[in-house]
C-alpha cells in the first residue's frame, strides 16, 4: 500500500536478538505496508510516549515487508531507551525510507571493500547481503570489521558464517582484549587489517562506515592500495541531527548531509571543505 511520507508505517515487534549489552536487533514486520529500500538507506523509528529517532536499516533489501534495525541503548537516551523496553508482539511506527543509500548497482564487475568500524557494521550489513544475494554479479567481495573489544562485536552468527564462506572474505579485529575473554583473532585498530590484503585498487570501490575518527586513517589504508578517492563511499549519517533538512547542524559548505546523503565519495567530502 502506498504511505505518506510522513505517517508513521505500524510495524510489529516480530523478534528482538541481544546482540551485545547495550545493543539489539529488533525484526519490525509491517502491518498494512511495505518498505523497499536501497543498502545504506535509514528509517525513524517511533514508540508511543518517546518519540522518533532515525536508525540504519540493516536487514537485506530482497525482503521489504520487514525490516531489521540493530539500536545501541545510550543510559540517557528517551527512544533508544524505550526500544530497548519493547517486547515481541509490541508495535512501533517506522517512517522511510530516506537517504540516498550506496550505488551497488553501479559497482558490478569490481572489487569490494566494505570497512565496518564499530556500530558501523549495522550500516552496511544490508549492502554485504546484497552484495552476496547478487554475488555473481561482482569480484572479490572483502569485509573489514573492527570493534572496541571482543564483547562488542555485534552480528556473531553472521560473521561466523561469512568467516566459512568462500564468498566473501571476512577479517575482524578487535582495538583491545580482556584476559578473561577467550577471543583468538586479530588484536589492533582497524587500519592493521589492510597491510595482508592483496588487492587490485584501481579495480576496488570501497563502502566505509564507522566513527569519524576513523577516516582519515581509512583513506590513507585505501589510497595507499591505489583505490582512488572517487571509489571510497562514506555514509556520515553522524554528521545529522534533525534528518530533514531543518535543523542546519548537518551543512558542509553547499550540501546537507541528511538531504544530499548521508553517502558521499571521499572526492565529494574534500569539496565539501568543511569536512
Ligand atoms: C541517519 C542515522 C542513522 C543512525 N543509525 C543508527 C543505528 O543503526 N543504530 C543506532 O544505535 N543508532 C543509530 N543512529 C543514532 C541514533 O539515532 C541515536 O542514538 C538516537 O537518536 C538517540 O535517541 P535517544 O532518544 O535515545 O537519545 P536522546 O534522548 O536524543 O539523547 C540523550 C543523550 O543520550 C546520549 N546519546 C544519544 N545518542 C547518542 C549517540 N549517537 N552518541 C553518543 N551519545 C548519544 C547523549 O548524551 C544525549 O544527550 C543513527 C543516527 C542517524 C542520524
Ligand atoms: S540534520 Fe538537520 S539539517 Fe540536516
Amino acid at each position: 500500500m502506498a504511505h505518506d511520507d510522513y505517517i508513521p508505517m505500524h510495524a510489529r515487534v516480530a523478534e528482538i536478538t541481544d546482540e551485545t549489552p547495550t545493543e539489539k536487533t529488533f525484526t519490525l514486520e509491517f502491518v498494512e505496508d511495505e518498505l523497499p529500500f536501497r543498502p545504506g538507506q535509514f528509517c525513524t523509528i517511533s514508540v508511543l510516549g518517546a518519540g522518533e529517532a532515525p536508525f540504519c536499516i540493516a536487514s537485506s533489501p530482497a525482503r521489504s515487508d520487514a525490516i531489521q534495525v540493530t539500536v545501541r541503548r545510550y543510559p540517557q537516551g528517551t527512544v533508544t531507551s524505550a526500544l530497548h523496553e519493547l517486547a515481541v508482539g509490541d508495535y512501533v511506527g517506522v517512517r522511510g525510507p530516506m537517504g540516498n543509500g550506496f550505488p551497488l548497482e553501479e559497482f558490478t564487475g569490481r572489487d569490494i571493500l566494505v570497512v565496518a568500524g564499530g556500530i558501523g557494521l549495522p550500516a552496511v550489513r544490508a549492502s554485504i547481503l546484497y552484495l552476496l544475494e547478487h554475488r555473481s554479479a561482482y569480484r572479490n567481495v572483502t569485509l573489514l570489521y573492527g570493534a572496541r573489544t571482543p564483547a562488542d562485536r555485534v552480528y556473531n552468527d553472521d560473521l561466523a558464517q561469512w568467516e566459512q564462506s568462500p564468498e566473501i572474505v571476512c577479517r575482524q579485529t578487535v582495538d583491545m582484549k580482556d584476559e578473561a575473554d577467550d577471543w583468538d583473532g586479530h588484536v589492533g585498530l582497524i587500519t592493521t587489517l589492510f597491510e595482508p590484503l592483496d588487492m587490485d585498487g584501481p579495480q576496488t570501490t570501497a563502502i566505509i562506515v564507522g566513527p569519524a575518527v576513523m577516516y582519515p586513517f581509512v583513506v590513507a589504508e585505501c589510497r595507499q592500495k591505489g583505490i582512488t578517492d572517487e571509489n571510497m563511499y562514506f555514509s556520515l549519517e553522524a554528521q545529522m541531527k534533525c534528518g530533514v533538512g531543518k535543523c542546519g547542524h548537518c551543512a558542509m559548505k553547499d550540501k546537507y548531509v541528511c538531504l544530499d546523503g548521508p553517502v558521499f565519495t571521499y572526492a565529494q567530502m574534500r569539496e565539501m571543505q568543511e569536512y
